[in-house]
């Protein structure tokens, strides 16, 4: 039952047993293990819920034994699961949306900075670290989901995980499934608050385009759906990230039909074969062919067996909403240089391709979907760009040379076009439409801990990523926020600016920034809602400023010791990308690739 949610699989090698194993709290040990806002906070949790509710066992403070096993549970990235990773002062970990609901007006309160999380899958581990005294509001009991064939639809909770969602729609239906990402363990809450796509995002578009109702907490501890919380906020919270503005308890869903059978393959070709023409011709035909076929790609450095040199290997994965005949019939058509044949096809049903993409072996029941894997990740980075005018034969070899220079990481080109190009840039906060031909994921991971490991990889990626300036979105150069990468700017610890959160929130968000600002500043004026790049209240708001004194006049109260959170720690998360010289394309080609495009 091999499976892996990472794009280009790592060698197997186990290397993590050598961790010297360390008592989590011990960032905090020394001054203070949190035991007095834990006071504060169940004293005030007492008083906002009913004694049956018992709400005493659903805390874990520092002090708890089971308290490293529920923060490790859905940590997804091991850079975050060391022992100087700061962390939380109590996890609390709600059966119903009336504990969020305490939860929201006691985390006020006792001034702690609250950060939910669902699945766990922040590529930065925003959902559960700070640079502030915080608690963890962890959803992942709130997992149901309720499918209702007749209304095709189904009412989703935000610490399902979308393994979870596919499996009861599959038990509903053979023939409904909903375009959401590839990686089953991914949670609800962040992937649609964040955008969410998948395989099917050229039929249907992103899961957000399907998304029809919410239930939320808001910033007073109200439970509100769609039509109490307002067409502005519900705008805001399909795409601009949960984590500014509310706590998500569900989404209301439209399924999408889905054939009983699809197509799946993947081919590959390494670039001394015909690699580099296929992987040019995969960027005129993916974003342009058929809505029923999505054709990813990803670019990896290898060693060549034979050979024993480094080269690229050129792999295209793809689901085709239809039969293996019509597939070959389409691509030898539109992509004779892949050469497609039908012995390249696998045709199953719509679950068994989820667990193809997943990574699963041939035959595997779809219960593995319901597998939450708990406490294992990789070690890993990612970061995106969007590319927008092909990249000629010339430009390809050029990233060829500097991938095999780079060193390990990879790239993940994922088609667009079809219906992402007919719906508005300004339907939901997600910009990324018509215009953009492909995302590109930059995707390393490895399996050695250790600050210097981390050094090497992360400027390996962030070096990969400086060449690739000239092929790349500019003005500003654009961002997924699912692919959430520090680099691209964070608000500095304490602070709500407007300017800086426009240098991340640009990106990500292009045009749609602003109204994401405005409906942040009338729904959460004093910035309760907030990480390392949420989406800050507008300048002459000014409503922070008092709230920030009030807060800290409570903290201090509270608490006695305040707890340092040094972050980043010892990594260098945060660090200031270098340009590098050397980024871009021989002289005078840099022009002659803007040209010949
Ligand atoms: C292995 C892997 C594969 C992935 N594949 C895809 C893919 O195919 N397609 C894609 O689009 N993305 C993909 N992603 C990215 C993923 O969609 C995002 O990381 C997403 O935010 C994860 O959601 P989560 O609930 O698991 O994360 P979390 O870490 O729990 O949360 C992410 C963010 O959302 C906030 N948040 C979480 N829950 C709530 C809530 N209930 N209310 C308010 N805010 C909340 C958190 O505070 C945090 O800011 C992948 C990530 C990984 C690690
Ligand atoms: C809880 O309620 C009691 C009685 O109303 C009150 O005295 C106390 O201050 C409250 N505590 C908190 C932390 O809200
Ligand atoms: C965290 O580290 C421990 C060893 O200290 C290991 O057992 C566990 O699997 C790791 N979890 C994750 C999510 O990396
Ligand atoms: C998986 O199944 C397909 C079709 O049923 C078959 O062609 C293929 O060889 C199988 N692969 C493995 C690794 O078993």
């Amino acid at each position: 039952m091999a499976h892996s949610c990472s794009l280009l699989p790592l060698p197997f090698i186990l290397v993590l047993a050598l961790i010297p194993f360390s008592c989590i709290p011990s960032a905090q040990s020394a001054t203070d293990d949190g035991s007095s806002v834990h006071e504060s906070l169940l004293q005030c949790l007492q008083n906002n819920t009913t004694p049956q509710e018992q709400i005493s066992k659903l805390l874990y403070p520092q002090t708890s034994a089971s308290y490293a096993s529920v923060l490790r549970a859905y940590i997804r990235n091991a850079r975050f699961n060391t022992s100087s990773t700061p962390k939380p002062a109590v996890i609390i970990t709600p059966t119903k949306a009336s504990h969020v609901q305490a939860t929201v007006i006691c985390a006020k309160k006792v001034g702690y900075q609250l950060k939910t999380r669902s699945g766990g899958h922040d590529y930065d581990g925003l959902s559960y670290i700070s640079d502030q005294p915080f608690l963890i509001l962890d959803m992942f009991n709130l997992k149901s989901v309720q499918v209702d064939i007749k209304d095709e639809s189904a009412w989703v909770e935000a610490g399902a995980t979308l393994g979870e969602v596919y499996y009861n729609i599959w038990q509903r239906s053979k023939v409904h499934g909903f375009p959401a990402g590839v990686c089953p363990t991914v949670g609800v809450g962040g992937h649609l608050s964040g955008g969410g796509y998948g395989n099917m995002l050229r039929k249907y578009g992103l899961s957000v385009d399907n998304v029809v109702d919410a239930q939320i907490v808001d910033v007073n501890g109200k439970l509100l759906d769609r039509k109490s919380m307002g067409e502005d906020l519900f705008w805001a919270i399909r795409g601009g990230g949960g984590g500014s503005f509310a706590v998500i308890i569900s989404y209301k869903i439209k399924l999408v039909p889905v054939p009983e059978t699809v197509t799946v393959f993947r081919v590959e070709r390494f670039v001394e074969e015909d690699g580099t023409d296929v992987a040019y011709k995969w960027q005129l035909v993916a974003p342009k062919t058929s809505n029923d076929l999505f054709m990813r790609m990803l670019l990896q450095p290898v060693t060549s067996k034979a050979t024993k040199k480094k080269t690229v290997r050129v792999s295209v994965l793809a689901l085709y909403l239809g039969n293996a005949d019509s597939l070959v019939a389409l691509l030898g058509k539109e992509f004779p240089e892949m050469g497609l044949k039908k012995e390249n096809c696998m045709e199953m049903s719509w679950i068994q391709s989820v667990l193809w993409w997943a990574n699963f072996d041939n035959g595997t029941s779809p219960d593995a979907l319901l597998d939450r894997n708990p406490d294992s990740a990789d070690f890993l980075k990612r970061k995106s760009d969007y590319v927008q005018n092909p990249i000629s034969k010339d430009g390809l070899q050029w990233i060829w040379q500097k991938l095999i220079e780079v060193g390990k990481p990879g790239l993940v080109f994922n088609a667009y076009g079809g219906r992402m190009d007919e719906i508005p840039a300004s339907d939901t906060p997600f910009p990324h439409r018509a215009g953009n031909l492909y995302k590109m994921q930059y995707s390393v991971s490895w399996d050695e801990p250790g600050a210097e490991a981390e050094k090497n990889y992360l400027n390996q990626i962030r070096r990969l990523y400086s060449y690739m300036t000239p092929f790349v979105s500019k003005n500003p150069r654009s961002a997924f926020l699912n692919y959430r990468d520090v680099d691209i700017g964070v608000m500095e610890p304490g602070k709500d600016s407007y300017e800086q959160g426009r240098v991340y929130g640009s990106k990500y968000f292009n045009a749609n920034f602003d109204r994401l600002v405005k409906v942040k500043t009338a729904v959460d004026p004093e910035n309760f809602f907030r990480n390392e790049q949420s989406i800050p209240t507008l300048p002459n708001g000014k409503a922070g400023m008092t709230s920030h004194t009030r807060c800290s006049r409570y903290t201090r109260a509270i608490v006695k010791t305040p707890v340092p959170h040094p972050f980043p720690p010892t990594n260098p998360v945060y660090e200031p990308l270098q340009p590098h010289e050397e980024g871009v394309p021989p002289a005078g080609d840099g022009k002659a690739y803007e040209a010949k495009l």
